[in-house]
């Protein structure tokens, strides 16, 4: 999607296949006047007839007139309050974009004088914009032989000043929902293709796409090296070899702790030998979102190259229950040191994560965040609508929070207490896999607490918010957003 920014003096001169106007029922905004006094009040008329009541994200064509250079008119309602909530904002932008996907028009250009988005400068209405059109423009075609045709809009103009601070805006949307994007494909391709040397292929491409970024990918004859024995177990039973992908963006000054972020990449959860029960089990192809979101991420910050220093660690592995696949019972030593019983091998997204916890501490991160779809108790107690985040930092926790609400992708603070630790007590090694019935998400941040004790960590359990099911069976791309706001907000 190309989006440019374009000032104009008169609206109804404006040549485009499509001009698109917000408006309410008085036509508050000054543009939508223009335009209803250009052609002699067509648009005063169909909402006197009720034709377009400009409710919140109601949409309607206006019928061609002289007066104006436009081919059509399109306009979406704002309601009757004078200012939006960023997600009325995100409501009537969605309702937009459908329509223009009916009109097949090329090219649109949004003109909007009067909207005012609650606490929010006009520039985050056109980032938010390229961001919302950008990911709409998302199709899975990789498995089909007969594809959805794409988007017929390739251009879309905003009528705004084309100053620094407003294009920054638009590359900054356009490059989120780029990333965000990347993440849905990855999340959403089958697990026969995207296997864990396919994730490194991906991450090498995007290390040579970008200057600044490096890519090394450690193999399981490395890993074995490293005592890396936790997540080897995991991929024991599989064919498939695991891989630890380092991703190093370094925008920023040479020496600068960098950003850390880790993500589970289990690219198939059978539940290993703990096998999991059939239904749905399909769905366990996004069992790799975490590392998904992980590398969507790694694109947009590229794209955008703020003066940071970020490393990304990928923990891949598939689950697989076989003659060589680790057994409930099984100890295996961390790179830690510590070592742990394995419960149940179901439990596999905490066994990866603690070894590139480990294995990212030697770059003395300056935060870590690790994002995983790590448990069922989550989307319990969540649903879809928060991620669970879980820190051992309050004030790394308010931050994380802020970030997912100002990019309308948000988190809920969960507790960490040391009440739960006694739930992962073993007797037959340091710790146990699982915590039992209570709390599982909880029990969960908790195992992974015991490896993240010297670093400013959070975790995101995503098991939720990663993927959609029903008739909208999808990948989110969930939180490439959030990570991508936190981050820019520490570029100096
Ligand atoms: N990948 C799953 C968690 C999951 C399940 C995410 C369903 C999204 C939807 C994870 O590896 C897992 O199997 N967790 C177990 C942990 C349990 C054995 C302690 C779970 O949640 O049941
Ligand atoms: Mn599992
Ligand atoms: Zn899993």
């Amino acid at each position: 999607m190309q989006i440019s920014l374009k000032s104009y003096k008169d609206v109804a001169a404006i040549r485009s296949d499509c001009l698109i106007l917000t408006t309410d029922a008085k036509l508050s905004d000054s543009a939508a006047k223009k335009i209803d006094d250009a052609c002699g009040g067509a648009l005063s008329k169909i909402i006197k007839r009720g034709e377009f009541a400009a409710k919140l994200g109601d949409t309607a064509y206006l019928p061609v007139c002289d007066g104006i250079k436009a081919d059509r008119i399109l306009l979406i309602g704002t309601g009757e309050a004078a200012t939006l909530s960023p997600a009325d904002f995100d409501k009537m932008v969605t309702a937009g974009i459908r329509a223009l996907n009916q009109s097949r028009c090329q090219d649109a250009c949004w003109v909007s004088e009067g909207l005012d988005v609650a606490d929010k400068e006009d520039r985050w209405q056109w980032q938010r914009l390229a961001q919302l059109l950008e990911l709409a423009s998302y199709r899975y075609t990789k498995t089909l032989s007969k594809p959805k045709p794409p988007m017929t809009l390739k251009r879309l103009s905003i009528a705004a000043s084309n100053n620094a601070a407003n294009k920054a805006a638009v590359a900054h949307g356009s490059a989120i929902a780029k990333g965000t994007n990347v993440a849905k494909e990855l999340g959403n391709l089958p697990a026969n293709i995207c296997t864990p040397s396919y994730l490194a292929t991906q991450a090498r491409a995007l290390g040579r796409r970008f200057e600044n970024t490096s890519v090394t990918v450690l193999d399981e004859k490395k890993m074995q090296q490293l005592g890396m024995g936790s997540l080897l177990s995991v991929s024991a039973g599989s064919d498939q070899p695991a891989k630890l992908i380092v991703i190093e963006y370094n925008g920023g000054k040479k020496g600068d702790a960098p950003h850390a972020l880790v993500g589970k990449g289990i690219t198939f959860d059978t539940g290993g030998i703990s096998l999991k029960p059939g239904a749905k089990m399909d769905e366990m192809k996004y069992d790799m979102c975490g590392a998904a979101s992980v590398i969507g991420t790694m694109e947009a910050i590229c794209q955008i190259a703020p003066k940071v220093n970020v490393v990304a660690v990928v923990a891949a592995a598939e689950n697989m229950p076989s003659g060589r696949a680790t057994k409930p019972g099984d100890v295996v030593t961390s790179m830690s040191g510590q070592t742990i019983e394995v419960l149940n091998t179901d439990a596999e997204g905490r066994l990866v994560l603690c070894d590139a916890l480990t294995y990212v501490g030697k770059y003395k991160p300056a935060s870590t965040i690790d994002i995983a779809t790590l448990t069922g108790a989550c989307v319990v107690a969540l649903g879809k609508h928060a991620a669970g985040l879980f820190s051992n930092d309050d004030s790394f926790a308010a931050e994380l929070l802020a970030a997912g609400q100002t990019a309308q992708d948000r988190a809920w603070h969960m507790p960490l207490w040391d009440d739960y630790q006694p739930q992962l007590d073993s007797n037959f090694a340091d710790i146990a896999n699982i915590g039992g019935p209570e709390a599982g998400s909880v029990t969960a941040a908790c195992f992974l607490s015991r490896f993240t004790k010297d670093q400013r960590w959070a975790h995101l359990d995503i098991a939720g918010a990663a993927w959609n099911g029903g008739a909208n069976k999808g990948a989110t791309g969930r939180p490439v957003a959030l990570l991508c706001q936190y981050l820019l907000s520490k570029a100096s």
